[in-house]
């Protein structure tokens, strides 16, 4: 039996709210919600769940505050994140199908969580990503809706045919096209439209149908980032009913009392500055909302006693919940960059190399939102695409025809993705590819055969020690199948194909690489591939009550009252597209589900 919503009185509610820098200024440690990570998903709970001034909200947020933070705000400025105050730098253990090489991951250590440091590529996801969440979850409730708001671009430019409007919603994220043209894109375009077929053009990858060659959206409104914490967060910290504390992370959640028919109410987060500093505990008497993203969140869940029984055994940690997918079906998109040597006087690499030039863009975008700065370090272009019939004949792991197997990215100057630094001189074109629909999860088998063997080739996440300020041990599985990497060298050959068209004939100067084999071009994916940061699954929702997932389609965690979890980490199949929208829209849903539980 689950208790579907619980019922108890309201709080008092305070006079002010306030941003809290620690956990020593909390006073009342009551609340009806607690939210535990104030990142992506979490903002939206916070502001969904505040909206009727009738709660009283918790939000716990372990990084630091987003404000006046340059790097987070200039879109091209971005990667300046990385490996910064607002990342929590965790790293991937050696790969062993890629020379043992560790690779760096990402995630938002600042309000607004990853949408705070990410590429802000916005893709909402195919009709069939989200038809596909209703199958696996056996909930036909999910299904997309629009939580953006499409703005015009930074440079005024027209943008008819390469976007339909009246396909974008009226939410709180700011999304637009890219702001500063670059040489690429009509040739980009051109190349689409005259070869079509696989590459074909398509006017609005967020439409419904991802499936061809298309001008980018951002989340960016005005030449500035649209985070989670700018959309949905810091317009209504105001609000009497919310708190929001940083840099205080959560050890560790459990029930207050004895459980009742062997089920836990969880009601109790305890907080702590750092390892060594004191604890406090809060308690929720509605429920506790898990956002803490990919990796925090699973890893929270096995230091509270929910997951794998052997695995909480081999740290002693007593078993609240057995919980067997916690921590499993890690999945993400391998990315490679493809460089070339490119005839151009505009790339963008000479701002990489010179620190005057940079300086001078800077101005301009502080002047008047103008220029290179506008747009992330990425392209304007990108296409998704189909492998062709041939490859893996009958065989396609992606959610359905409207969703990819394989991403291409035309930047215009060199990316810094991977081993390759910048080369001191020379112009370049960066061809970014990625597997979107990568079969490193789980049963593989089935898929071909039909045939449900326990063969486990998912990632994983597990605990490296019982110290939540321990990172945990994260092993993404990049390339562990023969359909991942051979996916790869076909985005390669497929970059190939669509820069030897006429368009690019005077542009290419040679491939920054030769490669005489796919043999090669597999060797050199995996020495060189990182991920594009888009790990999802840690926890992921399941059918019914059974132990197939550890949150069921109403993202209640199975086994106990009062816990969800809210974010990337339930994902039942990793999106074939960037995911951060994909988060926002579970969060919008979430709270639906909560209101409908708690707002009689
Ligand atoms: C570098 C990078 C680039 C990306 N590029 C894109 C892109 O261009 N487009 C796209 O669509 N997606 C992109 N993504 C992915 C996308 O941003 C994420 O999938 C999405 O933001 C995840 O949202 P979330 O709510 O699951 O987690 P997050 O937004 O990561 O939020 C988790 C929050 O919980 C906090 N937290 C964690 N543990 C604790 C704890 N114990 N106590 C308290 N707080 C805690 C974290 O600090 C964080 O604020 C990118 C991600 C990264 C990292
Ligand atoms: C990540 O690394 C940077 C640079 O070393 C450091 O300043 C920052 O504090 C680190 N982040 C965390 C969460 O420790
Ligand atoms: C990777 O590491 C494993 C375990 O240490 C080792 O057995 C293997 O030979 C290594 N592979 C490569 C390519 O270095
Ligand atoms: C934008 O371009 C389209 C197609 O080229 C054209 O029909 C339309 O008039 C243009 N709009 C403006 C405001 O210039
Ligand atoms: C680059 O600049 C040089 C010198 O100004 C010019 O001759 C050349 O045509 C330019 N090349 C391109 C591709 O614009
Ligand atoms: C950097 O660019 C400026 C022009 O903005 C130029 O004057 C200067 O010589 C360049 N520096 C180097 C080292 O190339
Ligand atoms: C923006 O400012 C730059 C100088 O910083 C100037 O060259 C440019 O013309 C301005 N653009 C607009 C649209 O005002
Ligand atoms: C860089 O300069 C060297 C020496 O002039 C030249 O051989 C090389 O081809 C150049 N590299 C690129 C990418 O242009
Ligand atoms: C199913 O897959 C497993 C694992 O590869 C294999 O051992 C078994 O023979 C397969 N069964 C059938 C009927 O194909
Ligand atoms: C796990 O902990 C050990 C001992 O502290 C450390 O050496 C190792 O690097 C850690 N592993 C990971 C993946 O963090
Ligand atoms: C992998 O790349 C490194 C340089 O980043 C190079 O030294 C090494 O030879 C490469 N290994 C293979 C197998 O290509
Ligand atoms: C992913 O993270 C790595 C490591 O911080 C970074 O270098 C890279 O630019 C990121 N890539 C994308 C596509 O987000
Ligand atoms: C799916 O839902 C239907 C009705 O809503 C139910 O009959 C069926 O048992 C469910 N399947 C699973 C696996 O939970």
């Amino acid at each position: 039996m689950r208790l579907l919503c619980a019922s108890t009185f309201l709080l008092a509610l305070p006079a002010f709210s306030r941003l809290l820098t620690s956990i020593s200024e909390l006073d009342d440690l009551k609340y009806d919600f607690v939210v535990i990570g104030g990142g992506t998903a979490g903002s939206v709970l916070a502001n969904r769940l505040s909206e009727d001034g009738r709660h009283k909200v918790l939000v716990v947020e372990a990084g630091v505050d987003n404000a006046n933070i340059q790097d987070i705000i200039v879109p091209f400025l971005g990667p300046g994140a990385f490996n910064s105050l607002v990342d929590w730098n965790f790293t991937s253990i050696p790969q062993t199908e890629m020379f043992n090489r560790t690779i760096p991951l990402p995630r938002g250590f600042v309000l607004g969580g990853s949408s705070s440091i990410n590429f802000m590529t916005w893709n909402r996801g195919s009709d069939d990503v989200w038809d596909n969440f209703a199958r696996l979850s056996n909930d036909s409730g999910w299904s997309w809706d629009s939580v953006s708001r499409l703005t015009p671009p930074s440079d005024g430019h027209n943008t008819t045919g390469e976007v339909i409007p009246s396909a974008h919603g009226n939410g709180p994220v700011l999304t637009s096209l890219s702001g500063f043209a670059t040489e690429l894109d009509p040739i980009v375009s051109g190349t689409a439209r005259s070869i079509g077929g696989r590459f074909k053009y398509n006017e609005d990858p967020n439409a419904g149908d991802m499936i061809g060659t298309s001008f980018v959206q951002n989340s960016i409104g005005h030449g500035a980032r649209s985070s989670a914490a700018t959309a949905y967060l810091v317009p209504i910290l105001h609000r009497p009913n919310l708190d929001v504390v940083i840099h205080s992370r959560v050890t560790k959640v459990r029930a207050s009392y004895p459980a009742q028919n062997d089920i836990p109410t969880i009601d109790t987060v305890e907080i702590a500055h750092s390892a060594t500093g004191p604890r406090i505990e809060v308690t929720a008497s509605r429920e506790i909302i898990l956002s803490a993203g990919v990796f925090g969140t699973a890893q929270l869940l096995m230091l509270s006693g929910v997951g794998p029984k052997e695995e909480l055994e081999k740290r002693h940690i007593p078993v609240v919940v057995d919980s067997p997918d916690v921590g499993k079906h890690l999945v993400d998109h391998p990315l490679l960059a493809n460089y070339f040597v490119v005839n151009s006087n505009t790339s963008f690499e000479r701002v990489l190399r010179n620190g005057s030039i940079a300086e001078d863009l800077l101005g301009q975008w502080e002047a008047n939102r103008t220029g290179l700065m506008v747009d992330p370090a990425a392209g304007n272009t990108a296409a998704f695409l189909k492998n062709p019939a041939d490859l893996f004949p009958k065989f396609d792991p992606s959610s359905g025809p409207k969703s990819a197997n394989i991403e291409m990215i035309f930047c215009n100057g060199f990316e810094p993705l991977g081993p390759t630094s910048l080369p001191s001189n020379g112009s370049f074109m960066t061809v970014i590819t990625a597997v979107v629909s990568p079969t490193s999860r789980m049963n593989l088998f089935s898929f071909i055969s039909d045939n449900f063997s326990d063969v486990f080739i998912g990632g994983t996440l597990t605990l490296n020690s019982t110290n939540p300020f321990d990172s945990p041990v994260i092993d993404p599985r990049l390339y562990s199948t023969e359909f991942d990497i051979q996916t790869m060298v076909q985005a390669m050959k497929d970059v190939d194909t669509f820069v030897s068209e006429s368009a690019w004939e005077g542009y290419i100067v040679r491939p920054f690489v030769e490669f005489s084999n796919d043999e090669e071009r597999a060797i050199y994916a995996r020495n060189n591939s990182i991920t594009v940061n888009h790990s999802v699954g840690t926890a992921r929702m399941g059918p019914g009550d059974g132990t197939d997932g550890v949150v069921d389609s109403s993202l209640r965690v199975k086994g106990v009252n009062g816990l969800r979890i809210v974010d990337a980490s339930v994902y039942p199949q990793i999106p074939e597209n960037h995911p951060q929208a994909v988060a926002y829209i579970l969060a919008e849903r979430a709270s639906d589900l909560i209101r409908s539980c708690h707002f009689e």
